[in-house]
């Protein structure tokens, strides 16, 4: 069990002690566990699997999530990017922008791309419906060429077939069953396979985590698709959880599709739980997370873990199923949660018993620097060798400020490996924290929030010396 301890320093003052007058002083020593800070993507890669994110819409121009997105994870699934609504309007007309924007984002981060998805009752343009059935086949199998000939050699696996069975096992009567009967599936793994014969090939679905009639369906198709030949790659158990109810035989189910030769990934991880979320229910969240993780790690033919968006605050869960929600290992302002620990624990991050001292002072009387028109309050959040910082501007002053830029020094040994809210450089010393498109703007009496995560080596005081546009800040 990771815990980290909050830490109000306020080494501030010490930098500028004519500012503390009668400052009262709290100390107190705690223990604490923590898991490790490096990123996640980093420890997954040391066990052989990848740790992946899903983007989707405007968050490849949100840095906060661009900068976690590439920090954390390694391997991308645009959320809607590559669906056949987006990609194949209208017959014939193709438009793979929104896509590429996506892979373009993942190459240039050393991420890999898994694509979804192919074929897909749902996202599916009106046309296709409208598509004489003994058409049907001609049409699935050209957007299936025309989309995977794009993408051939960036797409590490494709999400070939998506949510093709009802939750009896039966399989859906969409425009492709109705048109081709079950032969659909096989017809449209092999065109998949004759356009990028690199990419591996996945069917993907929800409910098919634990052993039950939906996944037993599915795994009697594996079975003989396999048997003919149908060049049939991976399963995807998407992995939308409903907090606690992780089902206990997902290793076995993992097992008897491993056993048939396929890779099995978790392509679409998040755990939902009731809004507003309980301390508990997100202390559970952390376990249904870490039983994930673990699985994935006791199967080798696992090669990963795919969470569905960065944050709580992208995550589709609220919009799809009302009053629940807190499904991601972020919080909605991107802090990370207990989730975040326990895949970091899981993942092998160290767990080691620290020792953390915890100051805080209260001033209670303060004479801020002249012309001071801003204040900053900061909390840091620390764990073994790795800590998150936030950092909260007031403009004290009469007038707005139009663009901040806040200068700080770092304690010594820490350095920024991720920022949200904010564009930080260098990453250790004096730093320079400036305002992002969306947040440049504060109205007297308003305030702005930023953050950072970094690594220390021992040393978890918050920054000191703040200057805002060259005015030093009182500390609040
Ligand atoms: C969801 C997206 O996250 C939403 O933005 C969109 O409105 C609907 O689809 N299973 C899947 C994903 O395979 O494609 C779905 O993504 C979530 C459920």
């Amino acid at each position: 069990m990771s815990v980290t301890s909050t830490a109000r320093a306020r080494a501030a003052l010490a930098a500028t002690a004519a500012l503390a007058v009668g400052g009262l002083l709290l100390a107190c020593v705690s223990s604490q566990a923590g898991a490790a800070s490096t990123g996640l993507k980093t420890l997954a890669e040391a066990k052989g699997k990848y740790i992946g994110t899903e983007l989707t819409g405007n968050m490849v121009y949100n840095s906060t999530v661009t900068s976690l997105a590439a920090g954390q994870f390694d391997m991308v699934t645009p959320g809607n990017e590559m669906k056949w609504d987006t990609t194949e309007p209208s017959n014939g007309s193709y438009n793979f922008g929104p896509g590429d924007t996506i892979v373009s984002f993942a190459q240039s981060h050393n991420m890999r791309v898994r694509g979804h998805n192919l074929v897909w009752h749902s996202q599916l343009p009106g046309w296709v419906n409208g598509v004489p059935r003994n058409q049907v086949q001609g049409v699935m199998e050209s957007h299936i060429t025309a989309e995977v000939s794009h993408y051939k050699g960036k797409i590490y696996a494709w999400d070939v077939i998506n949510e093709p069975f009802n939750e009896d096992g039966s399989l859906r009567q969409d425009a492709f069953y109705n048109a081709m009967g079950s032969g659909y599936l096989a017809d449209a793994i092999r065109t998949a396979h004759a356009a990028d014969p690199s990419a591996v090939l996945y069917i993907n679905d929800y409910n098919i985590e634990g052993e039950n009639a939906k996944s037993n369906a599915l795994y009697s198709l594996a079975q003989s698709m396999l048997a003919q030949g149908v060049p049939l790659g991976g399963i995807g158990l998407e992995g939308h959880f409903i907090v606690g109810q992780v089902p206990s035989s997902m290793l076995a189910n993992m097992q008897r599709f491993a056993a048939l030769g396929l890779d099995v990934a978790v392509t679409e991880l998040d755990d939902r739980v009731q809004l507003p979320a309980s301390s508990g229910s997100l202390q559970q969240q952390a376990t249904d997370y870490a039983t994930v993780i673990n699985d994935c790690l006791a199967v080798t033919r696992c090669p990963g873990v795919s969470q569905w968006g960065v944050g709580d605050a992208d995550s589709w869960i609220p919009g799809t199923f009302p009053g629940q929600g807190a499904a991601t290992m972020y919080d909605n302002n991107y802090q990370p949660k207990p989730a975040y620990n326990s895949t970091a624990t899981a993942l092998g991050g160290s767990t080691t018993t620290t020792t953390t001292t915890t100051t805080t002072t209260t001033t209670t009387t303060s004479s801020p620097p002249p012309n001071s028109t801003c204040t900053v309050t900061d909390s840091v959040n620390a764990w073994n060798t790795g800590l998150t910082e936030n950092i909260t501007i007031v403009n004290t002053g009469t007038g707005p400020v139009n663009g901040w830029s806040l200068a700080f020094t770092l304690a010594g040994g820490q350095t920024i490996t991720s920022a949200w809210n904010a564009a930080i450089s260098p990453g250790s010393g004096q730093v320079t924290a400036k305002n992002v498109s969306y947040n440049g703007s504060v109205p007297p009496g308003g305030s702005v929030s930023f953050g950072f995560q970094a690594n220390h080596t021992g040393d978890t005081s918050a920054p000191t010396a703040f200057t805002l546009n060259g005015t030093r800040c009182a500390t609040g």
